[in-house]
């Protein structure tokens, strides 16, 4: 049930900045990472996710990044990933950031969309930095190798212990910064910098609503805890919105 205060301050909002994680696409098929069948409950990141683990065993690695792009070839941007490329068209200044590899965001129609973490349909190679040609990378079967250094290519996506990409995060915070309302959508919102976003957000002034399954640790600081399915709460919110542009109209 949306309140009437964020009802209000949705309809005056000139900016927005929303920030999404896992649990947005779990209605998609795509498991989380934490929680009861989360993906760290049954593969250990130091062993998957991290440049060392990668150099050790790149056999492993890639077996498992295949199969996650596998997986998520098969399934389809969910009604949440869908009501955040509508809200785009509605909110003047509007920024979504998502922690996700996935690129459903992009598929349900979302224009511009910060990526934390990287994607996983892109790779590199570690050796000279170029871009792997996806196609030939989905014909090759076991490690890939770069087509013009031989180097080994990795996922491009960002491994614990590395860094963001620098240029996006400034661009995640300044948007956290000047925003009215910052929506922090489906993140258990433990994994630092990301989750620093709905802090910076309140500390400049935004009203902070997360959009959530259950309580999570920035529960007790936001505005209000929306807790239900990210595919039924964002339709609803955007309703609002549309409601309100169709009265203008
Ligand atoms: P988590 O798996 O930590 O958290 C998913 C959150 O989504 C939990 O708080 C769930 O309660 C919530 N959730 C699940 N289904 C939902 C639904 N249908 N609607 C709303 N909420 C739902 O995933 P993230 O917070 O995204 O990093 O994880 C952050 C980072 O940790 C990931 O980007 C990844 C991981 O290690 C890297 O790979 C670098």
């Amino acid at each position: 049930m949306v309140s009437h205060r964020l009802k209000h301050i949705l309809r005056q909002a000139s900016s927005m900045c929303v920030l999404t994680g896992a649990g947005i696409s779990a209605e998609s098929g795509v498991p989380t990472f934490r929680g009861k069948d989360g993906l760290w409950k049954k593969f250990k990141p130091e062993e998957l996710a991290n440049f060392d683990a990668f150099i050790r065993n790149p056999e492993l690695v890639w077996e498992w990044y295949s199969y996650r792009k596998r997986l998520i070839d098969n399934v389809r941007p969910g009604a949440g990933h869908t009501a955040l490329a509508e809200l785009e068209r509605f909110v003047p200044r509007f920024t979504l950031v998502t922690q996700n590899v996935d690129n459903l965001h992009q598929r349900a129609g979302s224009k511009r969309v910060l990526e934390l973490h990287g994607n996983i349909e892109r790779s590199y190679c570690i050796a000279c930095g170029s871009d792997a040609n996806e196609e030939h990378l989905n014909r090759t079967e076991g490690v890939p190798r770069c087509e013009r250094c031989g180097g080994l290519v990795r996922p491009a996506v960002v491994w614990f212990g590395e860094l963001l990409p620098h240029d996006v995060f400034n661009e995640a915070e300044e948007a956290a910064r000047w925003c009215d309302v910052f929506l922090c959508v489906g993140t258990s919102a433990v994994v630092y910098p990301a989750a620093a976003l709905p802090a910076t957000a309140k500390h400049a002034g935004a009203y902070v609503v997360e959009v959530n399954m259950e309580r999570t640790d920035i529960s007790h600081y936001v505005d209000e805890s929306l807790i239900g399915l990210a595919g039924t709460i964002l339709p609803e919110l955007v309703g609002i919105l549309r409601e309100e542009k169709e009265k203008i109209a």
